[in-house]
């Protein structure tokens, strides 16, 4: 499994921030502070530097300021469960069920916007969202296998930037088009459903 510190600083980058542009700042900031402790110890300026074309500036700084907590309270050791990791600076649910899942092959549920899609075709929920996300969480937390629970949540993220896509879902391809409800019966591009305003 990948390293914690890794999937951590990837899934902030990630925020917001498409694979592609996000490549060449992970390699920096791994070549520049390898260990989340070297990060903890960086100048705030040259963190706030490496960052600079990525966006979001609060993400940077909180970046900065979790790897000092991880330091200098947890001996440089990030925490193996959700819940500890939740109470890190910059660690919201979707990030610390994503780093538990990849990083520690914990059973967490992975929900973000490209899984909430796919899973609210695949059970066709006429929830609107937001109202719908407890929905999917428990629909999510029951289909997470207990083996390599970090590769079927990155699966299905996976899935939903390439296939299971906001407008027209190539569903001719999709593994799950058998047993997706949205596909049986409806028009899958209309979900997730969207609260009237
Ligand atoms: N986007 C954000 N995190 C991701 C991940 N772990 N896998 C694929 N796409 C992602």
């Amino acid at each position: 499994m990948p390293r914690p510190y890794d999937v951590w600083l990837s899934e902030v980058m990630l925020q917001q921030t498409t694979v592609q542009a996000v490549k060449p700042y992970f390699e920096k900031f791994l070549r520049l502070w390898p260990e989340v402790t070297d990060l903890a110890r960086a100048d705030t300026e040259e963190v706030m530097k490496a960052w600079a074309g990525l966006g979001y500036y609060a993400r940077a700084r909180n970046l900065k300021k979790c790897a000092e907590v991880v330091a200098t309270q947890h001996g440089g050791i990030f925490p193996d469960t959700e819940e500890g990791l939740k109470t890190l600076p910059g660690i919201g649910d979707y990030t610390a069920a994503a780093i538990a899942a990849i990083a520690f092959g914990r059973r967490s549920a992975v929900l973000d916007g490209n899984i909430e899609r796919v899973f609210s075709r695949l059970y066709r929920v006429e929830t609107p969202l937001p109202a719908a996300k407890p929905e999917l969480r428990a629909l999510v937390g029951e289909m997470t296998p207990e083996e390599r629970p970090g590769d079927f949540a990155q699966g299905l993220m996976d899935l939903g930037a390439t296939i299971c896509t906001p407008k027209r879902p190539a569903c001719a391809l999709c593994p799950l088009n058998e047993d997706c409800l949205a596909l049986k019966t409806a028009d899958p591009e209309t979900f997730p459903r969207k609260a009237a305003k």
